[in-house]
């Protein structure tokens, strides 16, 4: 049966950036990374209830290509949690039988984390009730410019034609590909812009703001905003 949007009220996939680890840290007179430290825990619980609630995907952006350009010891601190979560947490979801893969450029990332990666994403290929995408040294412009130079090479190599490029194939070449474009995507901490995060597959996305920090962001505050996509009338443009 295909699905409507007026009967779609939980979204299938999810995106969120998780902003505002720094402000939440300083607002309590801590350390910038004592809200890394926060925000990294509070994933478990919203992808727990994100699942619960039967939403399919969830991609988070957990570093960006930018981020980068951070002071060195918070890149450090970063890598560092990233590091422990794939070596140790991510753990957990694989018991539960998450699939978990990752979007963005393995370029800089030391070769026992990119071989980690790769293992993880092996060992959850076959699970196919949940997925969660974890964006890091990710960029939608680094990616598209990526995808960009793959199409060119098919070309130059005669796999197909110019006038064969369709959407298909740029999806193809992204490194979001196999994944539905996200239907919601949350930002926390009140920012209210995209960030390079994304850019092609959120065209139609419905789009969430709210004020509340990251490692506050909870169960509850996920229910609010599958609520307010619920509500919202998804015409894509033409006339229902
Ligand atoms: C934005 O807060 C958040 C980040 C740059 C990193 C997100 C990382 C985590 C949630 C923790 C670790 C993730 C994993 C996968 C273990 P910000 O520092 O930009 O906050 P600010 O805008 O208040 O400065």
């Amino acid at each position: 049966m295909v699905e409507t949007a007026q009967e779609q009220t939980v979204p299938k996939h999810i995106a969120i950036i998780m902003d505002g680890n720094g402000r939440w840290a300083q607002e309590k007179g801590l350390p910038r990374t004592a809200g890394h430290k926060a925000g990294g825990e509070n994933i478990r619980p919203v992808l727990e209830h994100a699942k619960a609630r039967g939403v399919k995907y969830v991609t988070l952006f957990a570093f960006s290509a930018e981020n980068w350009n951070r002071p060195k010891p918070e890149v450090k601190y970063l890598l560092d949690l990233f590091r422990k979560y794939l070596f140790g947490d991510i753990k957990e979801l694989q018991k539960e039988k998450v699939r978990v893969s990752f979007i963005g450029s393995r370029e800089k990332f030391s070769s026992d984390l990119v071989e980690r990666m790769r293992e993880i994403e092996r060992e959850t290929e076959q699970y196919d009730d949940f997925h969660v995408v974890l964006a890091l040294s990710y960029g939608g412009r680094q990616d598209l410019i990526e995808a960009v130079k793959r199409i060119a090479l098919d070309i130059r190599e005669h796999k197909y034609l110019i006038s064969a490029i369709d959407e298909e194939k740029i999806n193809d070449s992204l490194s979001t590909h196999g994944i539905p474009y996200p239907d919601l995507v949350i930002r926390t901490s009140g920012e209210q812009r995209i960030s390079n995060f994304l850019l092609w597959e959120m065209a139609y996305a419905e789009l969430y703001f709210t004020p509340i920090y990251w490692p506050d962001f909870n169960e509850q505050d996920l229910d609010i905003a599958i609520e307010a996509f619920g509500r919202r009338n998804r015409r894509f443009g033409g006339l229902k």
